[in-house]
């Protein structure tokens, strides 16, 4: 019998183990493997460093030859980072959550591997003195033009992306902003591009293609889940109210399957940035070409049960059953 941990935020899920963790342990329980879901801070010791080696006792078998993996579903890449050192085979590694967590490192690892949007990087100043000026604003706008979008480095469920359309709202977007690290990007209208997916729609769908009313399309983007370096699964998601196409943002996903460019550049990017797993958004602009707009390292995945049917957590724990396999 194996053994392995999922490791989830602990202050984020106060009232116990997330969905996605819950999935994880039902689906290691169905391949006959122990798996205890663990708050990050419930593992608070192993973020000692520099001090006498310790024993960890129960309840957590904090022991590499008695945990066969661990899931990281998370973004404390320090304790990570720690429980890689100690011998745990971690998954995804520190390094990429890193990455994909920022999505100004992200935009700096796939340049020249992946195509994104064209992207301005805010330059940093401290929190506590904000921004004193406000001229690269104004150089990211005549490059991007109007509208453009701002975006928090860090940032999820589209709750931290903007679209702004005019030098007044991009400066108090700015300033209202300015203790998080920015990045502005070209907008890339896809309010027209459903006609893109419209063959991977048809090819997905098992008995009719989905039915919507296009000209009321103000959005649309691709999910395209990559385990192993292979594309596991995607969705269309498409939005009649918001220019952001997440799901949180009201988005209706629908089962697609993807064109080889599609995959290809999903798992060119997965590859690079050296993730076992991930989630990753792109958009077809009026004229078709593909951008990819950010990887997911925590990449949600309870919808493509509903439209596919298919078990992302189940994917992902035989990927790492065959690469831990002993
Ligand atoms: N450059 C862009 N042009 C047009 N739409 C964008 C752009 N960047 C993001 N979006 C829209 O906003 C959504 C959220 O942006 P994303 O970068 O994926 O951040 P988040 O981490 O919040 O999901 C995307 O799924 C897409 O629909
Ligand atoms: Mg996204």
């Amino acid at each position: 019998m194996k053994n392995a941990l999922i490791v989830y935020n602990g202050f984020l899920n106060a009232a116990g183990p997330p969905a996605h963790a819950e999935s994880f342990v039902a689906a290691a329980k169905k391949s006959g493997i122990s798996m205890k879901a663990v708050k990050n801070d419930s593992l608070a010791r192993a973020l000692f460093m520099y001090a006498p080696a310790r024993q960890y006792h129960d309840p957590l078998p904090l022991c590499p030859s008695s945990c066969d993996f661990i899931i990281f579903w998370d973004k404390d890449v320090i304790l990570c980072r720690i429980l890689q050192d100690m011998g745990f085979k971690v998954f995804n590694a520190a390094r990429p959550i890193e990455i994909c967590d920022d999505k100004a490192l992200t935009a700096v690892e796939l340049r020249g591997k992946a195509d994104m949007p064209e992207t301005a990087v805010a330059p940093a100043t401290f929190d506590n003195i904000g921004y004193t000026s406000l001229g690269f604003a104004d150089i990211a706008a005549e490059s991007l033009g109007f509208p453009l979008v701002v975006k928090e480095r860090k940032g999820s469920l589209g709750q931290q992306v903007y679209i702004v359309r005019d030098r007044e709202s991009l400066l108090n977007t700015v300033i209202a902003h300015d203790r998080a690290p920015l990045l502005f990007q070209k907008f890339i209208d896809t309010s027209n591009s459903m006609r893109f997916f419209e063959d991977g729609l048809r090819a997905a769908a098992e008995a009719s293609p989905p039915v919507f009313d296009d000209k009321k399309t103000v959005s649309c983007d691709l999910r395209i889940y990559v385990i192993g370096k292979k594309t596991a699964s995607a969705v269309v998601r498409r939005s009649v109210s918001d220019f952001r196409a997440n799901i949180a943002q009201g988005s209706t996903p629908m089962a697609y399957i993807p064109t080889e460019e599609e995959s290809l550049l999903a798992e060119t990017a997965a590859v690079a940035l050296g993730l076992d797993f991930c989630g990753v958004d792109i958009v077809a602009d009026a004229s078709g070409k593909r951008y990819l707009l950010e990887v997911n390292s925590n990449a949600g995945f309870l919808g493509f049960y509903r439209t596919h049917g298919v078990n992302i957590a189940e994917m992902i724990l035989q990927y790492i059953i065959g690469k831990t396999r002993r």
